[in-house]
């Protein structure tokens, strides 16, 4: 079994190492790289994982899973360029970083698969996009998609499309919370108190997701089961199209999609 090495255990590298040790690594197959040494510390209490320095992770890792804030890569990627052994596989989950940054600052060869997670990976309901970078071969792909899967979901798209899925599943639970809130809301409004209201909406929202993915049908015949003529929710429907509810997704996932354009560029 290789070792993997998380370099960088915040909330999305913490949320990794529990998924993995669930997924049935050992804990001795795993390390981790973090900053503060109390968190450290509560971290190998917590999972029996040992923290190391970026030196060690380097030398005894096949897997390298970079997990810190994309602002913070540059002095990790220096560290770790005179030490990377040219096997080791670099994971990079930091959102909006192209595999040509790692391909330029690490030695010649050294394959590199991008990652776009999104937060419930906490609770191991992630969703993954997965892209190669110049030297990842399928090979590369599939040990990425075994270690994620124990966290979520993963799926395979050209590095091109990157963006979209940043708009799409990255920001993508954001907008989901933004629904649930403003239903909740709605609750409210009609009088119902605010955890009736909330359990209501949180057990729908579950419900449907839960729908959507076991039973394969699509979106459309789903919501027209519940869809009766002159009844409730064709009137709820008429005022969602009224104040254009749809297209105002678009627009938000396309600027979404724009702005992660832009900070790739920064
Ligand atoms: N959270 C999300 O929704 C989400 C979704 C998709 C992708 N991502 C990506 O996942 C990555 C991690 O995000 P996060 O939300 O988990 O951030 P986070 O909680 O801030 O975790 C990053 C961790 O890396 C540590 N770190 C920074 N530089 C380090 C270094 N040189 N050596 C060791 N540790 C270092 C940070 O320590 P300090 O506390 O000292 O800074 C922090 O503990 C980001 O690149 C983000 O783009 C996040």
């Amino acid at each position: 079994m290789s070792v993997i090495a998380v370099l960088g255990a915040g909330k999305i590298g913490e949320a990794l190492l529990s998924g993995l040790l669930h997924g049935g690594r050992k804990p001795g197959d795993l390390l981790f790289t973090e900053r503060h040494p109390e968190r450290a510390a509560e971290l190998t209490a917590r999972y029996g994982v040992a923290g190391v320095d970026v030196p060690d992770a380097a030398r005894r890792a096949d897997v390298l899973v970079v997990a810190v804030k994309p602002q913070d890569i540059d002095p990790v990627l220096a560290e770790l360029a005179p030490l990377l052994r040219p096997e080791t596989l670099v994971v990079s989950l930091c959102a909006g970083l192209p595999t040509s940054l790692y391909e330029r600052k690490l030695p010649e060869g050294t394959p590199v698969v991008r990652v776009m997670p999104n937060t419930p990976m906490v609770v191991g309901e992630a969703m993954s996009a997965i892209s190669p970078g110049r030297h990842a071969t399928g090979e590369h792909l599939a040990v990425v998609e075994e270690l994620l899967s124990c966290v979520g979901a993963v799926v395979r798209v050209p590095e091109a499309q990157q963006d979209a899925v940043t708009a799409l599943s990255g920001s993508g639970p954001a907008y989901f919370f933004f629904l649930v809130e403003a239903m909740i809301d709605a609750g409210i409004l009609l009088g119902l108190p605010r955890n009736v209201s909330e359990q209501l909406i949180i057990q729908s929202a579950k419900g449907a997701a839960k729908m959507l993915a076991e039973t394969g049908e699509h979106p459309v015949t789903l919501r027209e089961a519940v869809t009766s003529p002159a009844g409730t929710t064709i009137n709820a429907i008429r005022e969602l199209e009224k104040h254009g509810v749809r297209a105002a997704l678009l627009a938000a996932i396309e600027a979404a999609r724009d702005r992660s354009v832009e900070l790739g560029k920064g």
